[in-house]
């Protein structure tokens, strides 16, 4: 006899992929840095612009706040996958988008790799 709370079931995801953007403004001489002082909020604006311009509801995008790396930014994750990506051009987005979220493949050349 199993016990129930042990069984595997899968949980229905509302998106295909979601993406946490982080939008910490600090002002540029703060010593942490930040994603905003460091340029994301036309970035992010783009980005959230393709996503909602494709209407198929699968692409999720949300504000986040300070995710920890503040001077490499800017930041965003793109889950499920858990990549965490450092765009700095509109081209860059544009490619994060159009090759990740909607395509499934990674942008190597963008991924930022983070060590503790
Ligand atoms: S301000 Fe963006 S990770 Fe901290």
């Amino acid at each position: 006899m199993s016990d129930a709370s042990e069984e595997e079931f899968e949980v229905p995801q509302l998106y295909k992929r979601h993406v946490f953007a982080c939008f910490t403004q600090r002002p540029p001489t703060h010593p942490r840095g930040s994603c905003g002082a460091n340029g994301a909020q036309p970035l992010w604006d783009r980005l959230g612009k393709l996503v909602e311009a494709d209407g198929s509801g699968e692409i999720g995008f949300t504000a986040a706040g300070c995710m920890g790396f503040c001077s490499a930014g800017p930041l965003m994750v793109v889950y499920p996958e858990g990549i965490w990506y450092r765009p700095t051009t509109p081209e860059d987005v544009d490619e994060i988008y159009s090759s990740h979220l909607k395509g499934g493949k990674r942008v190597d050349r963008l991924v930022m790799i983070l060590t503790r």
